[in-house]
């Protein structure tokens, strides 16, 4: 019972009531101590008058929290497969794929962005980009699409630089995947398990050959299911980046993005990549 509650008594009706939420903090409340919700609140530094832009932001902001709690997720899924705990990477996967639904669904406030609008606030970005996200880059190079250069943008900020470095230099979660199988007896090649984990991930038909028994077999063995659990990643993040894609092309039609690409060309091409490639072409020869 709070301090003001035992101070007036009760009337009758009020002996009723539920409590209600203690009002007095010495300090800032214990939500602020531990949301820091104040913090959250004031980084909304807008750079144009345009009240469109607002959404902008906060849409980016929201997909990089997204981006920091998938990225935690898939480092605990790879971390419990190097231990062979798989339902502990199971549970970390299947939580990000209901986090990808959200992220994916954080979309939907910048989807109908015609050009006029953008171009409203579009000069005040610079060469700002999400290309330039480095936490969108560890959860590329934790799906295996490493690449050293992407790196180079960050070189002026040591924190940044020296996670995506260590990122970088880690078995990717596929590569942990892949090394399980390997231990659990199924013919990974040594190439594969032993690969320069700090480049991108190439398909190997060994590895096709894999999932393909593994899909052919017994559909609740543990391995088909991790199988599908990482498929249900890969389609998600492909929904990403196609959503992306038509959010850009309906923005800004085939003018060149301000990270300095040609647009929409080079995000379509990117968005062609599949995930977790043999876990898709495997599926034709079941
Ligand atoms: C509708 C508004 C948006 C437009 C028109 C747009 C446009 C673009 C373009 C043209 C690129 C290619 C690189 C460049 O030249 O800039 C790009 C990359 C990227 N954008 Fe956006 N973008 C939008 C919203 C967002 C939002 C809200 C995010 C969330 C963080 C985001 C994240 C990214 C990322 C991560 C990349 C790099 C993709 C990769 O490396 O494959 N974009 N964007």
């Amino acid at each position: 019972m709070s301090q003001q509650a035992q101070q007036i008594p009760p009337s009758s009706d009020e002996a009723h009531e539920p409590e209600t939420p203690h009002l007095d903090f010495q300090g800032t409340t214990p939500y602020e101590d531990y949301v820091r919700a104040d913090v959250l609140t004031h980084l909304q530094h807008t750079l144009s008058d345009d009240p469109g832009e607002m959404v902008f932001l906060v849409t980016t902001q929201v997909m990089e929290l997204w981006f920091t709690v998938i990225v935690h997720e898939w480092e605990t899924a790879a971390g419990a497969l190097r231990e062979n705990d798989v339902p502990t990477a199971m549970a970390a996967l299947k939580r990000s794929v209901r986090e990808l639904e959200a992220l994916n669904a954080s979309w939907r406030p910048l989807s109908q962005l015609t050009p006029a609008q953008f171009n409203s606030y579009r000069a005040a970005l610079g060469e700002g980009s999400g290309f330039q996200s480095a936490m969108y880059r560890r959860m590329e190079f934790l799906l295996g699409e490493k690449s050293a250069s992407m790196l180079v943008p960050h070189r002026g900020a040591p924190r940044v630089h020296a996670e995506l470095e260590k990122a970088l230099h880690e078995p990717s979660l596929y590569d942990e995947v892949l090394r399980l199988l390997a231990r659990r007896g199924h013919a990974v090649p040594e190439a594969v398990v032993r690969r320069d984990v700090s480049r991108r991930y190439e398909p190997s038909p060994e590895v096709e050959e894999v999932w393909t028994a593994l899909y052919a077999g017994d559909e609740t063995d543990e391995l088909a299911r991790l199988g599908e659990a990482l498929t249900d990643v890969a389609e998600l993040v492909w929904r990403w980046r196609n959503d992306h894609l038509v959010a850009t092309r309906r923005a800004m039609g085939a003018k060149p993005g301000t990270g300095g690409s040609a647009g929409v060309a080079w995000l379509e091409k990117r968005a062609r990549k599949n995930v977790f490639p043999e876990l898709w072409t495997a599926r034709s020869h079941v």
